[in-house]
């Protein structure tokens, strides 16, 4: 390691004066604006009737980061990830979607804000009556019409092969014709076609065997290292959610009550969250 040892020859200087930046004090000095996030929510409340599902969540979500949504059944995970999209609208609080505020926008203004996402639902919800390779092409013969036959021959072929999918073989086999775990590509391989920058999966590994699942958290990891997607996930896996994410967001009877890694949330004090790792804890220890 001699590149280190050489900066000991430089004989020590007093620091180069700038007078540009001696003028800068405290008070003149500009922060570097940051730039927004995917994802943030402040102070979001959510009352249907008389029942509060919804109780002050604040979160932020990186641009091309995995954030992984874990809490039990009924707990408000789908209720939060609907305010992103904009099909539910709060009852206070803001969701920002690249530091746009979506709450306050029309149905045109939020259909555009759509087009920045991508789903992929538990079933895959792939079109049976058509072959694979016809499912990936769906959404750009559809919405590109300024696409030539031979362009979205590209495309496809691209995502599929992005994700493991040989074109030739399994594009014009029909989604019954394939294991779950290929389906879950497909799917994500429609939902990433044209091109999203967020994309939102809900429970994407529950009643997968473990190899299929971990397909997927393969999958998951390509789709933010190959296109720099960010990944919101619904799961109730916590070696998935270990595995694939950067921050864990641990949702209880409508709050986040735990914000951060998987030491955070192994070192959570909160009686329910403890329950939740229990069993994770007892068969990794
Ligand atoms: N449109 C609605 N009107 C009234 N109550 C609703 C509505 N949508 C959801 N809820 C209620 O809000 C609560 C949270 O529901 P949500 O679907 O977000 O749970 P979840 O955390 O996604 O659960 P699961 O893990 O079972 O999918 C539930 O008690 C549900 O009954
Ligand atoms: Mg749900």
């Amino acid at each position: 390691m001699t590149g280190f040892d050489d900066d000991k020859t430089v004989p020590d200087q007093p620091a180069p004066t700038n007078p540009a930046l001696d003028a800068i004090t405290p008070e003149t000095a500009v922060m570097p604006e940051r730039p927004p996030y995917a994802v943030e929510v402040k102070e979001l409340r959510k009352t249907f009737g008389t029942r509060e599902v919804l109780k002050g969540i604040n979160l932020q979500i990186e641009k091309g980061s995995v954030a992984v949504v874990l809490g039990g059944s009924g707990m408000g995970k789908s209720v939060l990830m609907k305010h992103m999209i904009g099909l539910l609208k709060p009852t206070s609080g803001s969701v920002l979607i690249d530091g746009e505020d979506i709450t306050k926008l029309g149905p045109l203004e939020l259909k555009r804000v759509r087009s920045k996402f991508g789903m992929v639902f538990q079933q895959a919800a792939l079109f049976d009556s058509m072959t694979n390779y016809d499912n990936v092409a769906f959404p750009l013969r559809e919405h590109r019409k300024d696409m030539s036959v031979a362009q979205i021959d590209e495309r496809v072929r691209y995502l599929m092969n992005l994700f493991s999918l040989d074109p030739d073989i399994l594009g014009p086999r029909f989604p019954s014709e394939i294991s779950g775990g290929q389906r879950k590509r497909v799917g994500l391989a429609r939902a990433v076609a044209l091109e999203p920058t967020i994309v939102l999966y809900d429970e994407p590994t529950t009643g997968l065997d473990p190899i299929t699942t971990d397909q997927v958290d393969e999958m998951i990891l390509q789709a933010k290292q190959s296109l720099g997607i960010t990944s919101i996930v619904i799961s109730h896996d916590i070696a998935s959610a270990f595995k694939i994410a950067d921050q864990i967001l641990f949702v209880f009877e409508g709050e986040i009550v735990v914000r951060g890694s998987k030491e955070d949330c192994l070192a959570s004090e909160h009686p329910f969250v403890k329950q939740f790792f229990a069993t994770w804890t007892a068969k990794n220890a």
